[in-house]
């Protein structure tokens, strides 16, 4: 029940380096359970998230060796991974319920030992999040699937040839709401051991569907077209090990450049992967913030110094797939659009219902009007420090954002939201010049009679 305390007002200046990222480190992981053979990843994460992964795959036979990294600004520490394709193929509920992306256990574990039995994930904060796509994606494999007793219950008939293998398919993994990211995970891991070929139409375009065909083609698989909506993926009998590093993390340097934003700040990001974050510093550019970076390097890489100067100027945005604005920055934008100058528009299409951190901003004094999946966001002058809560791990950042920027003291509850994807966050800002503090306290244990 730990909880943030945060002074408003200081202008947030320095560097800081920003750390690979929890999308794409949790199929990274994931895809172990694709090969007998060891994989090694490199800027993985110190994160909640990334533990609760830790933990499925060791219930699910991955032997795991883990470095965290010694200096405390490297962009993260370095996971061995072993599966053994015999171990138990059940990952439980009591696991799966503290993170939903346990669900892309499910492919690789198919594909690889022919069965596999995962909790269906249950209610989400921020919306509606089925796996509908996900079991279309794998049936059209070959995969026999039925869901019982809150689980779903997956395996592949035995072949001509005697082994359980999925048979290549044309697949379109489109929704109501376009691509599913974890869905092409899933199934583009799943398809790298079916026999023929299997191509993957309305596939997302995320970098990190990219960063996971990197690791899957290290390991031998055949992968074309990932980053575009048709990824073709010629099946192999078997996969090897490989090393890789995970991308940086554009969520998290897309939040960062929003403290710099809604503080009038000066800070330099390394490791920032401004190819991936187009539509985010597109609208903080026309907002009025300034960016430079250099590309001589790789774009995903950069260094990026990120300027405000002045108070900012509206914008209308609306999330959409990659390469349109991400929705898991929605909420941060949101807050800096509060001290903005005018009337900005916010319209969610991916979870209509991610919108829990606008009663908890309205208690700061924003002037927030919902209809729908749309937020009329009236500029003020001022925001002013109170209690709010957290509820999902980006409204909590949303959150933290305000408070950097609030007259007086905010106390965000909750930061565990906060710490399932954001490494030591209160530390970083301290280091930038935020006065913020965690306050960690011990929750009663309640003992019956
Ligand atoms: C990933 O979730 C991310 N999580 C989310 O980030 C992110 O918000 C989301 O992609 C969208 O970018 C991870 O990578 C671990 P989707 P995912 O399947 O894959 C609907 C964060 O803050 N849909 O792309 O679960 C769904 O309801 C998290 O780090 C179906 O209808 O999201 C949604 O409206 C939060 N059926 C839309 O598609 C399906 O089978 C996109 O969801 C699957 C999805």
């Amino acid at each position: 029940m730990d909880r943030f305390e945060i002074r408003g007002g200081a202008r947030l200046s320095g560097r800081l380096t920003i750390k690979g990222s929890k999308n794409a480190a949790l199929p990274l992981m994931a895809a172990a359970l694709l090969t007998d053979e060891p994989v090694t990843l490199r800027d993985v994460p110190e994160l909640a998230d990334i533990a609760n992964m830790r933990r499925l795959l060791d219930n699910l036979g991955v032997a795991l060796q883990h470095s965290p990294a010694s200096d405390p600004d490297a962009a993260g520490g370095v996971l061995r991974l072993h599966a053994d394709p015999k171990a138990n193929s059940h990952a439980h509920y009591d696991i799966v319920r503290t993170m939903r992306a346990s669900v892309c256990a499910l492919g690789p574990m198919l594909a690889r030992r022919g069965e596999a039995r995962v909790s269906l994930p249950g209610g989400c904060a921020i919306g509606e999040r089925p796996v509908d796509l996900h079991l279309r994606g794998l049936r059209a494999l070959g995969a026999e699937i039925e869901v019982d007793g809150g689980d779903i219950i997956a395996k592949v008939a035995i072949g001509s040839d005697g082994a359980r293998r999925l048979t290549g398919a044309r697949i379109f993994l489109g929704g109501p709401m376009g691509s599913t990211v974890l869905g092409t995970a899933n199934v583009m891991s799943a398809a790298t051991l079916a026999r023929g070929t299997t191509i993957i139409e309305c596939a997302a375009c995320e970098p990190e569907i990219v960063d996971l065909a990197k690791l899957l083609t290290a390991m031998g698989a055949k992968i074309s077209g990932a980053g575009s909506p048709r990824i073709t993926i010629e099946g192999v009998a078997a996969l090897g090990s490989a090393d890789h590093r995970v991308l940086a993390d554009r969520i998290e340097a897309g939040t960062y450049m929003c403290a710099a934003a809604i503080t009038r700040g000066d800070l330099i990001l390394e490791n920032c992967p401004v190819d991936a974050l187009m539509a985010h510093m597109d609208c903080l550019a026309t907002m009025g913030v300034t960016m430079q970076y250099d590309l001589s390097g790789d774009p995903l890489r950069a260094s990026c110094r990120v300027v405000a100067d002045r108070r900012l100027s509206p914008v209308e945005v609306t999330t959409q797939p990659h390469p349109g604005f991400p929705t898991d920055l929605q909420a941060q934008l949101m807050a800096v659009l509060c001290l903005a100058e005018g009337r900005s528009v916010v319209t969610e299409r991916i979870f209509g219902e991610r919108f829990m951190h606008v009663a908890e901003l309205t208690r700061m004094g924003a002037q927030l009007y919902r209809t729908g999946a749309t937020v009329n966001v009236q500029g003020t002058e001022r925001l002013q420090g109170t209690q709010v809560m957290a509820s999902d791990l980006r409204a909590s950042a949303c959150l933290v954002l305000a408070g950097l920027a609030a007259e007086g003291t905010t106390i965000v509850n909750r930061v565990y939201h906060l710490d399932r994807g954001y490494e030591r966050m209160e530390e970083r800002l301290r280091l930038l010049g935020a006065d913020i503090e965690r306050i960690s306290e011990q929750v009663p244990e309640v003992v019956n009679g």
